[in-house]
């Protein structure tokens, strides 16, 4: 288990930074600015417009990996799907593109045999994650947003449980080939893609682990208090 402290409204967002850097996508993942100063994680969200409770319940949990089931009172299903929706632009309007342009300039001439499977093992795994996350656009977020204001639907969270695969199995091809087959002489670029391509990794299952251990329960409680669980 991850040995984290557990961090307030009242403590310094470059304290939160030290703590463990592998929070920095998700201040990226909230937008938020730099140039931190002495703020606290309060300054910060209040300045950004981030609910600041859904912002300690997410950063908690990824540090720990411990959730406080009381945190959950204080903020709504809606509050995390905003930010999930937020994390859905992140990785396809900035992460994939920056990560395709990178191995494409990691990319050795003399490997013209293999350099199109590598390419092509990226943009199937971008193309998987397109998908997965416009389904949740599309039919789960709305579902949620339409529960909050009381409308009814033949829809519930049980369905998206069932549909909701693990994203990656494309990525580890990718990496498995890079590291097994790609001897080129000068490898630091594409070292400095496999940093990148285990890094999206790790953030695509902290992304789907907020999904399917806060949301989903959030999501199928407010269905029992409704009434509409099936
Ligand atoms: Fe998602
Ligand atoms: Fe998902």
């Amino acid at each position: 288990m991850k040995i984290s402290r557990i961090f307030t409204a009242k403590d310094n967002v470059i304290d939160l930074i030290n703590e463990d850097y592998n929070i920095l996508p998700v201040l990226s993942r909230f937008s938020i600015p730099l140039g931190f100063g002495n703020k606290t994680i309060e300054d910060v969200c209040n300045n950004a417009g981030i609910n600041i409770n859904v912002f300690l319940l997410v950063i908690n949990y990824i540090l720990s990996g411990n959730l406080d089931k009381s945190d959950l009172r204080h903020i709504s299903a809606t509050d995390l799907v905003d930010f999930l929706h937020n994390s859905h632009d992140y990785f396809l309007l900035y992460k994939f593109p920056h990560i395709r342009q990178n191995l494409l300039n990691a990319l050795d001439d003399s490997y013209s045999d293999v350099n199109p499977m590598i390419t092509r093992f990226f943009d199937e795994y971008v193309s998987q994650a397109h998908e997965h996350f416009e389904y949740e656009e599309r039919v789960v977020f709305p579902y949620i947003r339409n529960l909050s204001t009381g409308e009814k639907s033949n829809y519930s969270i049980e369905e998206f449980k069932k549909h909701h695969d693990e994203l990656g199995e494309k990525l580890s091809d990718l990496k498995n080939v890079i590291l097994r087959y790609y001897t080129t002489s000068m490898p630091n670029k594409m070292y400095d893609v496999l940093v990148d391509l285990f890094n999206c990794e790790l953030d695509i299952k902290s992304h789907t682990i907020i999904e399917d251990e806060l949301l989903t329960p959030m999501v199928a409680d407010m269905e029992c208090k409704k009434g509409t669980a099936k």
